[in-house]
């Protein structure tokens, strides 16, 4: 069980930082210097992600421990790629076995094509499968192969949905202001405005709009791009098969982007789980096993683009890079793959969502905050709002203060997450539970407390 903050605080006193323990916003020198050195070295202080100054330096099955010695449960994941956790003894093996015989070629390798046909196997729609380096660089060559394959240029993209950070992929994905759909908001300055020409934007779960829209417009379209479950929010009943049956009806090519999802809903992916296949699908994170690797996969036809041999030099669609296929992160997302593919290892990964989820919810609502649990078994957070969650507009109707200040008081209280979702790891076992159920107790009450001197501007 986690210490009682008077015991907690006793030991910040006389036990810095000792293996298994908490020292509560206590930050050793090493820690305070390195924030600083990164201040003046980087923007922000940071490589762009985690916000604040932690600085992680270690981390182990599901947990992860800053430079000060803090502990923390971990419930970020590397943003997600770590779904096994930290330093798997499998994967540690892969990498240094793959390490004494070399780490990069720029050319086939036995890691890399044992882990594409590993993909092939497990996704529905992975007839072929491309590599790069991340899940925004597979945005990006979805969309244009679809562009190549269809010859149009507009691709259709839902409210609120991660696409990577490219010009394209950039596009009303946190949008402050409603515009009428479909028009498209820049989320960055610096994107051409010719781009937004080419990006449609509908809302997530609309059913009947998306099909109008499809119907009306599949002329111009090259392309429809989902995240099959849209940051936490689940697909309605029927809106994943209506998307496939008006995209194979109109040609328009349907890219599931499973950056996320893939090899976390279930082993084949998001498509395996909610038993739709798109044309091409993105694949990241897990499939990395924590090292810098994506993909893009599906139907033959159209990843013929990329073979010249099979398209011509008038069709053929360039695609390379440095590090693509590298054999280090493809042996340690071969290691992940195979460890996931254990028999059982769903099961119980998803029974732990389960379980984290049913009781963060059941103690918001003995609490009565006015919050929910949205998400799935693999990735859920609370939103602090009552009403039904169907997309990004309703997502953004939450209480950012309420969301804010419970996220400080669990970072304080041991657990390491971003600010929009526990990611689930297969790692977490009955200890890791109870002690999270255990500062869950804790933020809840400090929450409540600090509600009640809520600044009047919040
Ligand atoms: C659904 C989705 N697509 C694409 C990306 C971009 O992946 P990367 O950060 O590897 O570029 C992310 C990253 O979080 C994502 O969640």
């Amino acid at each position: 069980m986690y210490l009682t903050e008077d015991l907690e605080m006793t030991i910040h006193a006389n036990d810095m930082a000792s293996p298994g323990r908490r020292t509560e916003n206590v930050r050793s020198q090493s820690e305070i210097e390195l924030a600083d050195l990164a201040s003046r070295c980087m923007p922000a202080g940071t490589f762009g992600n985690i916000p604040e100054p932690v600085v992680i330096s270690r981390g182990a099955g599901a947990r992860v421990w800053d430079e000060s010695g803090n502990e923390y449960i971990d419930y970020l994941l590397g943003s997600g790629p770590m779904l096994i956790g930290h330093c798997h003894p499998e994967v540690n093996a892969a990498i240094s076995d793959q390490l004494t015989r070399g780490t990069t070629f720029f050319a086939n390798n036995p890691q890399g094509i044992r882990l594409a046909a590993a993909i092939a196997d497990a996704v529905p729609c992975a007839e072929k499968v491309r590599f790069v380096c991340s899940g925004t660089e597979a945005d990006f060559y979805a969309m244009r192969l679809a562009r190549a394959y269809r010859k149009r240029d507009k691709i259709l993209k839902f409210e609120g949905g991660y696409h990577g950070m490219s010009d394209y992929g950039l596009m009303s994905l946190m949008p402050t202001e409603d515009v009428p759909f479909p028009e498209p908001i820049p989320d960055s300055p610096g994107i051409p405005d010719s781009i937004q020409a080419d990006i449609a934007v509908l809302p997530f779960n609309d059913i009947d709009l998306m099909r109008r829209f499809i119907r009306e417009h599949h002329d111009e379209l090259a392309a429809v791009i989902v995240e099959p479950f849209q940051r936490l929010i689940a697909p309605r009943d029927g809106f994943l098969e209506a998307l496939r049956e008006v995209t194979a009806e109109t040609g328009v090519v349907l890219i599931f982007d499973e950056v996320v999802t893939g090899f976390r809903f279930s082993y084949g992916g998001a498509q395996a789980y909610f038993g739709v296949t798109p044309d091409l699908c993105t694949l990241g994170k897990a499939c990395g096993g924590g090292f810098p690797l994506a993909a893009i996969a599906g139907r033959a036809d159209i990843m013929d683009l990329f073979d010249r041999s099979k398209v011509g030099d008038e069709r053929f669609l360039v695609q390379l890079g440095t590090l693509s296929g590298n054999p280090m992160a493809a042996a340690a997302g071969l290691a992940t793959l195979n460890v996931l593919r254990q028999p059982g290892t769903y099961e119980k990964f998803f029974a732990t969502g389960r379980k984290l989820m049913d009781t963060l919810n059941e103690m918001l609502q003995r609490a009565d905050l006015p919050a929910q649990v949205l998400g799935a078994e693999p990735l859920f957070d609370v939103i602090f709002h009552r009403d039904e969650i169907r997309n990004y507009r309703d997502t953004v109707s939450g209480d950012a203060w309420l969301t804010g200040t419970f996220n400080a008081l669990l970072r304080q209280r041991g657990i390491f997450k971003g600010d929009t979702k526990y990611y689930v790891s297969t790692a977490l076992g009955e200890t890791e539970i109870s002690q999270t159920i255990d500062v869950w107790a804790s933020a809840i009450e400090a929450l409540k407390h600090a509600m009640k001197s809520r600044p009047a501007d919040s």
